[in-house]
C-alpha cells in the first residue's frame, strides 16, 4: 500500500469533497495545506487538490509546491467553476520551475464559489453537483491506470495571473460585517491568512486577504458583506460537513 499525502486547499468544500474521494480510492492522509508544517516530500505519493483562482492557483498551493524537494513527483487535481484560463499550464510550469516532476494535471468542473460578481442559477449548481462523481471517478481511474496527461503550452498571450495575485490582499478591505454579526469569531478561526481579528471588540479585516471568500460563504449569520452590500449569493458544498473544511482527515 502506497503512503499517499492528499494535500488540499478549500474554502467552500469542493476541493475537500474531491480529496475525500481520492482517499476512498487510494487511501492516504488528507492534509489541509495552510496548517501543514510537516515535510511533504516524505510521502511516497503526493496528490494536490486545489481550486483555480483567477486563472491560477491560490497562494497556499504555490507555497506548498515551492517547499517540496526537487525531483519529487506530484499529481495535481484542479477544480473550477467556469473557466480554466490556462491555470493547468501555469501550475505545471511553476512546479517544473521549482524542480518537481509533474506526473499529471487534471481539471474538474465544480460549482462556482466566486459569487462576488455574479452567481450562476441554482439549477446549474444542482446539475454540476449531481454529475460531479462521474467526473471525479473518471479522473481517479486515470490516475489508477497511470493515464497521466500534461497541459499543452497555450497559444494565448502571457498569463496575467501572477500580477493579479499581487493585488488580492486589496479585496480584504472591502469586507465588513453588518448588524447580523454575533461576534462568534468563526471567521477569525477559519481565515487561512489570519486576516481577520477582533479590534476594539469589532470584527476587523486587514490587508493579508488571499481572496478565498471562506469567511463570506461560511459565516453562520451571513453577516459578512462585500462592498457594503448584502446582495451576493453564498455557497458551501452540501455534500460535505462544513465543519470538516480546514481539517486533516
Ligand atoms: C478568488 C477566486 C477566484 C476564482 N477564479 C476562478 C477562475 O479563474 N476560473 C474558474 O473557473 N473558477 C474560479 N473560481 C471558482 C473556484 O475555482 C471553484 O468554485 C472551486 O470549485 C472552489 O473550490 P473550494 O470549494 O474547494 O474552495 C474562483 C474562486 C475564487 C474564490
Amino acid at each position: 500500500m502506497k503512503n499517499t499525502g492528499i494535500f488540499y486547499f478549500s474554502s467552500t468544500g469542493n476541493s475537500l469533497y474531491i480529496a475525500k474521494k481520492v482517499k476512498e480510492k487510494f487511501e492516504g492522509k488528507i492534509l489541509y495545506i495552510p496548517s501543514y508544517f510537516g515535510n511533504a516530500s516524505e510521502f511516497e505519493d503526493i496528490i494536490i487538490v486545489t481550486p483555480i483562482y483567477s486563472f491560477g492557483m491560490p497562494i497556499p498551493i504555490l507555497e506548498l509546491i515551492s517547499k517540496i524537494k526537487q525531483g519529487k513527483a506530484i499529481t495535481i487535481i484542479q477544480n473550477y467553476g467556469g473557466m480554466i484560463g490556462g491555470a493547468d499550464r501555469l501550475v505545471y510550469e511553476y512546479a517544473v520551475e521549482k524542480g518537481l516532476v509533474v506526473k499529471g494535471i487534471f481539471t474538474l468542473k465544480m460549482p462556482e464559489n466566486f459569487t462576488l460578481v455574479m452567481s450562476p442559477p441554482k439549477i446549474y449548481k444542482y446539475i454540476i453537483l449531481k454529475t460531479c462523481d462521474r467526473r471525479i471517478n473518471k479522473v481517479l481511474n486515470k490516475i489508477e491506470n497511470n493515464q497521466f496527461k500534461l497541459p499543452k503550452k497555450k497559444k494565448t498571450k502571457k498569463q496575467t495571473y501572477l500580477k493579479n495575485k499581487a493585488n488580492w490582499h486589496k479585496i480584504g478591505n472591502r469586507f465588513s460585517v453588518n448588524e447580523k454579526c454575533v461576534k462568534c469569531g468563526k471567521c477569525i478561526s477559519i481565515c487561512p491568512s489570519q486576516n481577520i481579528s477582533f479590534c476594539d471588540d469589532n470584527i476587523t479585516f486587514a490587508d493579508k486577504c488571499i481572496a478565498c471568500l471562506g469567511c463570506f460563504h461560511r459565516c453562520p449569520q451571513k453577516a459578512i458583506i462585500y462592498n457594503k452590500k448584502d446582495n451576493k449569493k453564498r455557497y458551501v458544498n452540501p455534500l460535505i460537513n462544513e465543519n470538516e473544511i480546514g481539517k486533516d482527515l
